[in-house]
C-alpha cells in the first residue's frame, strides 16, 4: 500500500501560496488558492482547468479506447479537476469504475454535483471515488484495482518531482501490465531547458514555472526504479501540442 500521508496541502502549504507577492516562485498556477476560490464562486470552473470542455473530454475517452479501454475496466484520472474527462468516461464505464485524484477538493465537489448532475449521471458515481490529494494517494482505492489511468494537462503545470512521486504513490493501485497515459509538454532533445521554449502551437513553456516543459529522457527517468516501465507515444492529438507518454507497470 503506498505510505501514510495528508489528503490535503494542510495549513502551512496553502498560507504560503496565497501570500505569494509578485516576484516570487509560484510553483503552479492551482497554488494559487484564491484565484481558484474565486473563479469556481463565478461559476468558472472549467475556465480554471483549461476550458475546451467537450474536444478535451472526448478527446481522452477516444484516446483510452484506442488504447483498450473496455466498459468493464477501472480507470483513475489523476489531476481529475471537475471532471472534464469523467463526464465522458462515467457513462462508457460500468457504474463506479471511474475514480478521481486532485489537489483540490472544490473542483471534485463541483465535479460532481454540477457537471455530472447537468450531464445527467450523478448516479453512476459514488462521490467516495473522488478524493483530494496533491501526493496522489488516493485512500478509497485497493491495492490492484486499476486498469488505465490518464493523467491530462497536470504535469504541464508541476516541477518534474511530482512525476516521480506520482508514479511512486500510485503504483499499488494498479494491476500487473496496466498502463498509466501521462501528458507533458515535450522539450526537444539538445534544447535549452532553462529558456522559453515555444512549441508548433504557440505554446510557450519554461523550465523553472508553470507551464513546465521536459525532455522525453526527463519523462523516462522520474520513472526510474518506481515501477513502471516508461514508453514514449508522442502526438495524441492534443489542441496545445503536448505529449504523451506511457507508464505501464512491471
Ligand atoms: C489543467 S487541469 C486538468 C484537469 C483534467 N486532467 C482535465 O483534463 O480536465 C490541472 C488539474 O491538476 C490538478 N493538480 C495540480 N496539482 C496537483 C497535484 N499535486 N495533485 C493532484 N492534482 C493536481 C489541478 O487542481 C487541476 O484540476
Amino acid at each position: 500500500m503506498p505510505p501514510p500521508s495528508p489528503a490535503s496541502p494542510g495549513p502551512q502549504a496553502t498560507a504560503v501560496a496565497a501570500q505569494a507577492q509578485p516576484g516570487q516562485i509560484v510553483e503552479s498556477q492551482y497554488d494559487r488558492t484564491e484565484r481558484t476560490a474565486s473563479l469556481i464562486a463565478a461559476g468558472k470552473h472549467r475556465n480554471l482547468i483549461g476550458g475546451q470542455w467537450n474536444t478535451m473530454g472526448d478527446l481522452q475517452l477516444d484516446f483510452l479506447r484506442r488504447s483498450g479501454l473496455m466498459p468493464e475496466h477501472r480507470v483513475l484520472d489523476i489531476g481529475c479537476g471537475c471532471l472534464r474527462a469523467g463526464v465522458k468516461l462515467i457513462p462508457y464505464l460500468e457504474p463506479d469504475h471511474y475514480y478521481g485524484l486532485d489537489a483540490e477538493k472544490a473542483l471534485l465537489d463541483v465535479g460532481f454535483h454540477k457537471e455530472l448532475a447537468r450531464a445527467g449521471i450523478q448516479d453512476r458515481l459514488s462521490r467516495a471515488n473522488l478524493y483530494a490529494s496533491r501526493l496522489f494517494i488516493h485512500r478509497r482505492l485497493g491495492a490492484a484495482a486499476i486498469d488505465m489511468a490518464i493523467c491530462n494537462s497536470v504535469m504541464t503545470h508541476l516541477p518534474l518531482n511530482y512525476v516521480r512521486i506520482c508514479l511512486e504513490n500510485t503504483l499499488d493501485y494498479f494491476k500487473d501490465g496496466a498502463s498509466l497515459f501521462m501528458t507533458f509538454f515535450e522539450l526537444p532533445a539538445g534544447t535549452r531547458f532553462s529558456a522559453p521554449h515555444t512549441n508548433t502551437h504557440g505554446v510557450t513553456t519554461n523550465g523553472a514555472s508553470d507551464p513546465y516543459h521536459y525532455t522525453v529522457s526527463d519523462m523516462v527517468h522520474a520513472a526510474e526504479a518506481t515501477g513502471w516501465a516508461a514508453s514514449y507515444i508522442g502526438e495524441w492529438g492534443h489542441p496545445r501540442g503536448q505529449a504523451m507518454m506511457r507508464y505501464r507497470r512491471a
